[in-house]
């Protein structure tokens, strides 16, 4: 019975990879990488290309289909556990890679709960990574918390209602998947006077990384996917 190993890959940059998850990574038999959609390379794993080896490693990219609709994404954490299970009882160490860390708001979670539940007998090794919260707050510089001060972090899915409370309550707002609900956040900031202490952070430690703080660039900006907001 082999090990299965979820590897927190960090935001992007290989630099911020744990020489913990390198050695797991340079060992693992079998990399699994989550995807979206598949004609989209899976950023995870353009993170760690240089330190796996194609010869020797099964790299496999498995589909996760980005919705909320759970009918959907059943069967796809069913049918990557099974893969995942079937390779750690034939004796080959699986890593699961996914970005940032695998405990905060990862496919991983899923996993971990069917693979305990169907697979009590596997071995499963978590590695942290740094979150993409932490890799932002860096590159801008922004303090999170200090002293007494309390943070809360709303994936921005939640709905305005949720993060206007938060505004109110907390001395940091993070929020993350903005995306869907961008223009809705803007207006919001702006009724709540948060202009001047709104930090917008797009794609942090890849090449494309894009990090404003002039709230008329934010608030003209169309936003992808992996953007968060840091809001004081
Ligand atoms: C499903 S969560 C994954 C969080 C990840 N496990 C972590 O620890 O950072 C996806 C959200 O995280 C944020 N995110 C992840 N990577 C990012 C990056 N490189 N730059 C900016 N935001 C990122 C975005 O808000 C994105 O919508």
């Amino acid at each position: 019975m082999a090990t299965v190993y979820a590897v927190g890959v960090g935001p992007g940059d290989p630099e911020l990879i744990t020489r913990k998850a390198e050695r797991i990574l340079r060992s693992a038999d079998v990399i699994l990488a989550p995807v979206s959609n598949p004609s989209e390379a899976s950023v995870a794993l353009s993170t760690i290309r240089e330190f796996i080896d194609e010869d020797r490693q099964e790299i496999i990219v498995h589909q996760f289909p980005m919705t909320s609709d759970r009918s959907r994404l059943l069967p796809a954490w069913q049918g990557a556990a099974a893969l995942i299970a079937a390779h750690a009882e034939a004796g080959r160490s699986v890593a699961f890679i996914t970005i940032g860390d695998p405990l905060f708001y990862s496919t991983f979670i899923y996993l971990l709960r069917i693979l305990r539940e169907q697979w009590p007998q596997i071995p499963i090794e978590i590695i942290p990574g740094i979150s993409s919260i932490n890799a932002a707050a860096s590159e801008a510089a922004i303090p999170l918390v200090e002293g007494d001060e309390k943070m809360v972090v709303i994936p921005a899915t939640a709905g305005i209602e949720q993060i206007k409370t938060a505004l109110a309550t907390f001395e940091t707002v993070v929020l993350l998947k903005v995306k869907p609900i961008y223009s809705e956040i803007i207006k919001l900031l702006r009724a709540t006077g948060r202009e001047q202490t709104t930090v917008f952070v797009e794609r942090v430690g890849s090449h494309r990384q894009n990090i404003m703080t002039d709230f008329d660039q934010i608030a003209a900006h169309s936003p992808d996917y992996l953007s968060l907001m840091i809001i004081k």
